[in-house]
């Protein structure tokens, strides 16, 4: 499979598109000074697909990750989730969306097994072979009992990605999933994340690790808010 550098829309994949955002624009007050995070972005994600959204400290890409989860609203702009089978219409459900924050989001009081199982547990359906795996799958077991503190960070973001693949979801937006974790453990995720859009789930993910692009079926540059970069479209190896 082809990997390159684009922000275009592929129409081949239309029927499969599970998130699909149109000019997108979002811009913060600072005082007096206004800054522009997001300047009209379009981009899809497809079933099954990888994408990974690169560009510098303070390119926008948190910024984007949010408007695209619906935690922050756009100035102008649309979001459209989309169901993954073919002349499906409806919206994605709100229990099929699974985030991964930069700042993680775990619960303090929880333990890691709890953090994880929490999804399952909001959609009453309790799966405790499920939630075994997925802590099996990041080395998580012998910490299954203790708080999130207790474990080191790359634990706890390890932990974060379990929770959001608990539940398979249709769409995973994960911020830097990889920031906190050894080369060994990044490529770990990696694969975690490659067999989650194996499953069907459209992965987008924001990273500053060169590694995780050649897991990548796409890459997207953000530059100052903008999908593109300087250069526009560059290709690079299949
Ligand atoms: N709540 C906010 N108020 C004001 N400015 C903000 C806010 N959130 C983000 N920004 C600004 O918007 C721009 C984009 O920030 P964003 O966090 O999306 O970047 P990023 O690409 O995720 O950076 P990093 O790689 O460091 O995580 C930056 O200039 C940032 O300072
Ligand atoms: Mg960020």
């Amino acid at each position: 499979m082809s990997r390159r550098y684009s922000d275009a829309y592929n129409p081949a994949q239309d029927e499969g598109v599970v998130v699909r955002a149109h000019g997108l624009r979002k811009s913060y007050q600072r005082g007096s000074e206004e800054v522009l995070a997001v300047r009209g972005v379009a981009l899809q994600v497809g079933e099954g697909e990888l994408v990974a959204l690169v560009g510098p400290s303070g390119s926008g890409k948190s910024t984007l990750l949010n408007l695209l989860a619906g935690w922050e609203e756009p100035d102008s702009g649309t979001v459209s989730w989309r169901g993954g089978a073919p002349g499906r219409q409806d919206e994605l459900g709100w229990d099929e969306l699974a985030i991964v924050p930069q700042r993680l989001g775990l619960a303090a009081d929880l333990s890691v097994a709890e953090n994880v199982a929490w999804p399952l547990r909001l959609a009453e359906s309790p799966d405790d072979e499920r939630v075994a795996q997925l802590l099996d799958r990041f080395g998580l077991s012998a910490l299954a009992d203790r708080l999130p503190a207790e474990g080191s960070l790359g634990e706890q973001q390890r932990a974060a990605l379990a929770r959001a693949l608990v539940r398979r979801p249709r769409l995973l937006l994960a911020d830097e999933p990889t920031g906190h974790q050894d080369e060994d453990w990044a490529k770990g995720v990696a694969v975690a994340l490659r067999g989650a859009c194996a499953e069907g789930s459209a992965c987008l993910l924001a990273t500053h690790n060169a590694e995780l692009l050649d897991f990548a079926d796409r890459v997207l540059s953000l530059h100052d808010g903008r999908l593109g970069g300087p250069s526009g479209l560059v290709s690079f190896g299949p």
